[in-house]
């Protein structure tokens, strides 16, 4: 059997989540965060409201559409807008994995409404979206951070003239793909994605059709202080120029602003999505040498250049798990396993913070790593 590759890479943390550091991270990097400070002095208000701004910024947002730092992560941030908005119409869910899943969950289980229709993807594929309807409002999940599957960046599946909302979970999409601002009435995501931010702070960006929802609607269920984003009647303003709905971490708002600050250093999202996809390319063209590795994703027009999941149609489950413990122990791979409830396989991160040069030594390893664990 052939050696160990020589090198390693400069860093194993391919994780779909948290996600790997910005290179040349350093914790000295937070020295300014205004640490025992009121998160509702100004200096704290300073730091939320350019998170907000240069977010919208550096994401293309359109000045029109609102943004906040919200409770709970991404998961906070989605729940947030189902439980506030959600009921006046039916509701397309649409899901090819289970984050979308949960979604879907939520409205028959928790939210309990009575007309949902569901448009189910196979892990691997997309459901048919262009069977939504306009007038439905409607979920979905941009990147399918357990499959690699994503919508592609025209969704023209989405129509300009449609009567509901919107509703997008982007949490793994946003900072490597292309958003199609106008398709969206309500996005979310979370800092511990594509920027390798820290967890616990949701971030939501409402299209004024989606304010006006929360101006002239209100559930009929209770909503949690935490959900609340309109004071009677009138959407809650001071939220989307830095106030937050309770206390903040300042660290963590620290680390975002350093990871922004990482975009603009890097030339900005086109640099950020340009990194991403030559890291996905790296893979395709490890997998188009290989036979024993093949993509989740069937298509390749949908195929994640974020989480990008594989699977070993000839190991067993048992081999692939042996593959990923023997290239964490090797300090070459870091959480590399297919997330518990996807096919047996493996998911690694390829996100605007991965060095692409790193994918190259770790495909070296897979090989190595496949060849040995299947000859045991
Ligand atoms: C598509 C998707 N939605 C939601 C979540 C949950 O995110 P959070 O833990 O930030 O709430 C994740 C986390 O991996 C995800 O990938």
């Amino acid at each position: 059997m052939a050696d160990a590759p020589k090198n390693k890479p400069s860093s194993a943390c391919f994780s779909s989540g948290p996600c790997k550091k910005r290179p040349g991270y350093s914790l000295e990097a937070l020295a300014d965060a205004p640490l025992g400070r009121s998160h509702r002095h100004p200096l704290a208000l300073a730091k939320l409201r350019l998170a907000i701004d240069d977010t919208k910024r550096i994401l293309g947002v359109p000045e029109s559409y609102l943004c906040a730092i919200v409770p709970a992560s991404d998961t906070g941030a989605v729940e947030m807008a189902m439980w506030t908005m959600l009921g006046p119409r039916p509701v397309d869910v649409c899901y090819w994995e289970s984050f979308g899943k949960g979604w879907a969950d939520d409205l028959k289980n928790q939210l309990k409404l009575p007309d949902v229709r569901e448009f189910i993807g196979e892990y691997g594929v997309l459901p048919p979206l262009h069977e939504t309807d306009p007038n439905h409002d409607i979920i979905f999940t941009w990147n399918g951070t357990t499959s690699g599957v994503c919508c592609s960046s025209d969704a023209s599946w989405i129509s300009d003239e449609r009567q509901g909302l919107t509703i997008c979970d982007a949490t793994s999409g946003v900072f490597a793909m292309d958003i199609p601002w106008p398709k969206i009435d309500v996005l979310t995501f979370s800092w511990q994605k594509v920027l390798g931010g820290e967890a616990a702070h949701g971030m939501i960006i409402l299209s004024p059709r989606a304010v006006e929802r929360l101006e002239t609607y209100s559930p009929p269920w209770p909503v949690p202080k935490i959900f609340r984003m309109s004071k009677k009647g009138q959407i809650d303003s001071a939220l989307f120029t830095g106030s937050v709905i309770n206390t903040v971490s300042m660290l963590c708002v620290e680390d975002y602003l350093d990871a922004l600050k990482w975009v603009d250093s890097v030339g900005g999202l086109s640099a950020l999505i340009e990194r991403s996809k030559k890291n996905l390319q790296v893979f395709e063209e490890f997998v188009a040498k290989h036979d024993w590795i093949e993509f989740l994703a069937k298509d390749a027009a949908s195929r994640s250049n974020t989480s990008v999941c594989f699977v070993l149609p000839q190991a067993t489950p048992e081999q692939v798990k042996a593959l990923s413990k023997l290239l964490e122990k090797e300090g070459v791979a870091y959480d590399i396993n297919s997330y518990r409830d996807a096919p047996p396989g493996l998911r690694i991160w390829c996100g605007a913070t991965v060095e692409a040069s790193d994918i190259a030594v770790l495909c070296e390893w897979l090989e190595y790593g496949y060849a040995k664990i299947t000859a045991a």
